[in-house]
């Protein structure tokens, strides 16, 4: 059995060098998993790595998914999810405690970069939410200065676009009147601690609620007239730069300009309801693959030329399970086989196969990674539901 089991190993190995890989420099991506028939965490490790992809967000500190990668080039970040901040903001042994259970048995193995407080917090317009988010944010990173991680891990929050108010002409761009108490010292925190501010921000939701005015070609970074900023002469082809340069502006406004943005998720879904109008594999193949080609490029938004875009491209799975409408199971670049849902030149490669963790094999495939001169990192093990239901 082990010896067959070997053998398709390193089959593997073969057929993972012989892939034509596309470059993935730069881009993250959004690892969600609200689905019940997604690839085990040990085969979407193999699926990254031959996308080259090794940047990833996830929304919680699942064990199987941060066992999975150990010894990998990925960097996490990694989700606290909502239901955590008030308790975390009343008793911050609570954030402590949280992340020497969850996070640090996997520190010294698998790279976790950063821990995102909540996510869009501003638009449950929950009160006792909103009110305990800063104070959440301060315990966590207060509990990885008692544990020594505060230069390792950065503490962070991801916020929905609509914490805008204004968002056009980008130069204009303002926070709602009623977050700015809240924002101000948010603002501030991330400031003293140096960590960047996230938005998730989807252009398709502008797009399906007025096609009439908005051009599809502006949405889709397609060749554009665009518009200028009247206030500063900037020109914008696509609104995912404008909305990114109206945050800009936003800060701004609260004495910020050392908060530096970047994009925890933005997608476009391949399938959505009659009134989604936009939701196409089509579209989403210009959207997502242009975005890819700007991010490979390097590319800054106009206020911001000099800071590239960093993105983590929502989503990496379509998720069978999430509620809402037909567009929110459809944002994923791979169906749950592998399989891309279009194509955006990323081909990857998902195994079939189950590995057994055990330690003669773990070093033997060591012993051949180092004779094959491949970097294929951490996808030796599978602690999977799958093996443990045989
Ligand atoms: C993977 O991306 C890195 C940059 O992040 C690049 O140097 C390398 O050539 C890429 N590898 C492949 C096989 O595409
Ligand atoms: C918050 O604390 C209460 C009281 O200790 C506990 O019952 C609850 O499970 C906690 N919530 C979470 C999400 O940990």
């Amino acid at each position: 059995m082990r010896a067959m089991a070997l053998f398709r190993v390193l089959v593997l190995f073969l057929t993972l060098s012989c892939l034509v890989q596309i470059k993935g420099q730069g881009v993250g991506i959004n690892y969600g998993q609200i689905a019940n028939n997604l690839p085990s965490p040990s085969r979407v490790a193999v699926l990254l790595r031959s996308l080259n992809i090794t940047r990833v967000k996830l929304y919680d500190a699942d064990p199987n998914v941060l066992f999975s990668f150990s010894n990998s080039q990925v960097d996490f970040m990694i989700g606290l999810g909502n239901e955590f901040l008030q308790n975390m903001s009343k008793d911050p042994t609570k954030a402590q405690t949280w992340i020497q259970q969850r996070l640090q048995p996997h520190i010294s193995k698998t790279r976790i970069t950063s821990i995102v407080v909540g996510n869009e917090i501003f638009k449950t317009n929950d009160h006792v939410l909103i009110e305990n988010l800063l104070p959440a944010m301060k315990a966590v990173y207060s509990a990885l200065v008692n544990l020594g991680l505060e230069e390792q891990v950065t503490v962070t929050s991801a916020h929905s676009l609509d914490i805008l108010q204004t968002s056009y002409p980008p130069s204009s761009g303002s926070f709602k009147e009623e977050f700015i108490q809240f924002l101000k010292p948010l603002l501030d925190f991330h400031s003293q601690i140096k960590s960047p501010f996230l938005i998730n921000a989807y252009p398709f939701f502008a797009y399906k609620d007025s096609p009439k005015e908005i051009p599809l070609e502006y949405v889709l970074f397609e060749p554009n007239q665009g518009m200028v900023d009247p206030n500063t002469n900037l020109h914008y082809d696509n609104m995912l730069f404008a909305q990114v340069d109206a945050l800009y502006s936003a800060i701004k406004t609260l004495g910020h300009t050392d908060v530096d943005v970047r994009i925890s998720e933005t997608g476009w879904p391949s399938k959505g309801d009659e009134n989604e109008i936009g939701a196409s594999p089509e579209n989403a193949a210009l959207y997502n693959g242009n975005l890819l080609r700007l991010i490979q490029q390097r590319k800054g938004t106009p206020a911001k030329q000099s800071v590239p875009i960093d993105v983590y491209v929502f989503a990496l799975f379509n998720e069978n399970l999430k509620p809402g409408p037909t567009s929110e199971r459809n944002y994923g670049l791979f169906y749950p086989d592998g399989k891309p849902v279009y194509n955006v030149g990323l081909q990857g490669y998902l195994p079939d196969i189950i590995y057994t963790s055990n330690a003669a094999t773990t070093k033997i495939l060591n012993l051949w990674r180092g004779v094959m001169g491949l970097a294929v990192a951490g996808l030796i093990f599978d602690m999977d539901v799958k093996m443990r239901m045989r």
